[in-house]
């Protein structure tokens, strides 16, 4: 399959992320009640394949939406412009919220919708990510759920795009140097 010739090295592979996930969703089941009936909210695009595997390992009664926000190019660097491309379907006042992300880099998308929901008076507001680059930080947002930390290496895959492909990957993947050379980084 082409897209799979495009990948130079595996960063995480298909079973380490499932258990890992499988382990996340233990410990959102040790934090959140039937009575909180948390609101899940995934950030598009790149965590929806994310949500999909944690959701199914969540025990507690809950709802999820969706919220697109746009800080990118089709390049890999942060151009620290953030806009909402898509907003939630409902009022989060009062409710238990949790943020789905699938990486935090500079921090700079995360440190915007978390002042954003918060103006909307949520009960709780927490924030799970599949990964996080901490060497990358440039606004230090709290994090309360983190699958992996990885190094300052652009990835792909389990919902993660480069200039929107790769998604489909089932593991996290470093590309070849070629396929990143002809975007503005
Ligand atoms: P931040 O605002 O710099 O923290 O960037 C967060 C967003 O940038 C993530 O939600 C991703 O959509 C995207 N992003 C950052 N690093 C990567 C990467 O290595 N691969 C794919 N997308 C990334
Ligand atoms: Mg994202």
């Amino acid at each position: 399959m082409k897209l799979w010739d495009d990948v130079a090295r595996i960063m995480i592979s298909e079973q380490e992320l499932q258990a890992r996930v499988k382990e996340l969703g233990q410990e959102l089941n040790a934090t959140y009640t039937d009575e909180d009936h948390p609101l899940l909210i995934c950030v598009l695009k790149g965590a929806f394949v994310f949500l999909a595997d944690l959701i199914r390992h969540l025990e507690m009664r809950h709802d999820v939406d969706f919220m697109e926000i746009s800080s990118y190019g089709a390049g890999t660097a942060s151009s620290g412009v953030v806009r909402i491309l898509l907003d939630l379907e409902r009022n989060i006042e009062g409710r238990h919220v949790l943020i789905v992300e699938d990486i935090i880099d500079s921090g700079r998308t995360l440190d915007y919708i978390t002042r954003n929901l918060l103006t909307r008076r949520p009960a709780s507001l927490r924030v799970c990510t599949l990964l996080s680059k901490p060497s990358r930080r440039e606004i230090d947002v709290p994090v309360d759920f983190v699958g992996f930390e990885i190094p300052d290496e652009f990835v792909t895959g389990y919902g993660l795009d480069f200039a929107e492909e790769y998604r489909n990957l089932p593991f996290i993947g470093v590309l070849k140097e070629e396929i990143y050379r002809n975007a503005e980084i």
